[in-house]
């Protein structure tokens, strides 16, 4: 049943009603045990969800809201590998390649065989690239899913990664970026990794063939040994003469790619055991997710209270605050995985919905967002839910500056929900400003992996109560056919049937 149309949606909008004076300070003051039974462990990840504007009585309803809209059949269809996205006919099994194996029986079989032959095959080229000292530079192309995951990956593993390699990540079709990275590279050094799902994406082909081109131009010649493709699409590869290929499949997401081929890039970095630990601890929330109660269930908690917050206090965004500097791409990652699967208007039949979707996910790391925009978080007018996530243990030795930076993020929350009394004064800060607070002991693969799953599996969580297809993104096709129409008029100047503002925007562009 559509999520508005259940009796757990019209209690839920009573109990917002009556929920509007509630303050964080109090329900501390009056239950001891708040913070307790609002935290929770998940495999490799401790959450503290109690200074959110959640009580007990909130996460009831909102699990049976979850019930009443079929959460648990929709994710073991999921799990089964039914084809849920259904505008696209595919199945959703990114969860399928980190999945042990020889651990499914019946159909799934055989899909499982192929992702581990050739994971197989991937890891011992990741390890044959780490082993050859002579390809000091790895670039990898791709944009999307095909760029921020392992770029947000290798970022964040760095102090695993391989020595001697530098890691660049080219996304943009604005030739800059491109340019300034072959601005520092020997081509006798250097594999480009061209990663699409679809190897037809417009950034990533333009950059692929300005590459190969600046190869050739250097006098390179081995392209079997330069280039490789991460890609659905092998046959599209070696049209464009590219024939060291790693293959995936179309029931793998882009944004949902980290843990296929598209790894690729963090496998190099951290090795094919590092790359084994990422998939494991992906399992271990997998299998959380499957298995855990919803009261219990870290995924199934977040997920709900992002539909609390979207739908019943209208927040309209949330704020990703890692206090950690090697998760800084972790929001722009984010921002893909839940906006562009979250991001729709009609439900799984076409019927606009009634109801706001996605939140706006916004973000840097801590301590550097509290001297730009922590302002507004804590004294706009508007209520920004932060998710801050931090990491116990330090991977460097100035044990001063990791105490500094947790003490910071800690404060941030304590700030936000205390607040400060100064009654009409340019010092008061209303307080009572929720967050919640994701704690990881290490930046490990196995944490990594855990962590990302975790954010994959809340956005189901929203995604299917909203009734939305979170797999297919129609809405960044538009642009595209459109991008096309502009640039064939950039070259002939006609302005036929453009509205008034576009064509003079193209007018001005093409002045000399
Ligand atoms: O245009 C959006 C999108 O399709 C994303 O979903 C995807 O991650 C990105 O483009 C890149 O696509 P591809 O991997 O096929 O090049």
């Amino acid at each position: 049943m559509r999520c508005n149309l259940t009796p757990a949606w019209q209690t839920l909008q009573r109990h917002a009603k009556s929920f509007a004076g509630f303050d964080l300070r109090s329900a501390f003051a009056l239950d001891a045990e708040r913070a307790p039974a609002l935290s929770q462990t998940a495999p490799h990840v401790f959450a503290d969800l109690s200074k959110n504007h959640v009580d007990a009585a909130t996460e009831a309803l909102l699990q049976a809201l979850a019930r009443q809209t079929g959460l648990a059949a929709h994710r073991d269809a999921m799990f089964r590998g039914e084809p849920i996205n259904h505008t696209e006919g595919r199945a959703v099994m990114h969860w399928l390649l980190r999945q042990p194996e020889g651990t499914l029986p019946g159909a799934l079989a055989v899909p499982l065989q192929q992702v581990h032959d050739t994971l197989r095959a991937m890891l011992a080229y990741a390890e044959s690239i780490r082993a050859d000292a002579q390809l000091t530079d790895v670039v990898n192309i791709g944009i999307g899913g095909s760029d921020l995951g392992p770029q947000m990956a290798v970022l964040a593993l760095q102090h695993l990664a391989i020595p001697g390699k530098r890691f660049h990540f080219v996304s943009n079709v604005d030739g800059h970026e491109l340019a300034a990275v072959l601005k520092c590279l020997k081509a006798e050094n250097t594999l480009f990794l061209i990663a699409s799902k679809t190897f037809t994406t417009l950034e990533t082909m333009t950059n692929a063939r300005s590459a190969l081109a600046w190869f050739r131009t250097q006098g390179g010649t081995d392209v079997a040994r330069h280039f490789a493709a991460l890609t659905t699409n092998v046959a599209a590869a070696a049209e464009c003469g590219i024939r060291t290929t790693f293959g995936f499949w179309d029931w793998v997401g882009g944004r949902y790619s980290l843990w296929s081929a598209i790894g690729l890039p963090l496998a190099i970095a951290i090795g094919a055991q590092g790359f084994r630990d990422l998939l494991a601890g992906a399992h271990a929330m997998d299998q959380h997710f499957q298995s855990a109660p919803f009261e219990a269930n870290l995924p199934v908690r977040l997920g709900l209270l992002d539909v609390w917050y979207r739908n019943f206090l209208h927040y309209t965004s949330r704020s990703i605050a890692p206090y950690h500097s090697a998760l800084r791409r972790l929001p722009a990652y984010l921002q893909q995985l839940e906006m562009e699967s979250n991001g729709k208007r009609v439900d799984r039949h076409g019927q606009a919905l009634p109801y706001g979707t996605s939140p706006v996910l916004w973000g840097e790391p801590g301590t550097n967002g509290q001297h730009a925009y922590f302002q507004m978080l804590h004294q706009g007018t508007d209520v920004v839910p932060v998710e801050f996530i931090a990491v116990k243990k330090p991977t460097h030795n100035l044990a001063d500056h990791h105490e500094l930076l947790l003490a910071n993020a800690i404060a941030q929350a304590q700030a936000l929900m205390l607040g400060q009394d100064d009654e009409g004064g340019h010092q008061h800060f209303p307080g009572n400003r929720p967050s919640t607070f994701l704690l990881l002991d290490e930046l490990t693969p196995t944490s990594l992996g855990a962590l990302i799953a975790l954010q994959e599996h809340r956005v189901f969580v929203s995604g299917s109560v909203w009734g939305i297809n979170s797999f297919d993104q129609w809405g960044v096709e538009l642009g595209k056919v459109l991008a096309k129409d502009i640039h064939a008029r950039m070259a002939s100047g006609d302005l036929v049937g453009l509205d008034a503002s576009s064509a003079a925007l193209l007018q001005r562009v093409r002045l000399g």
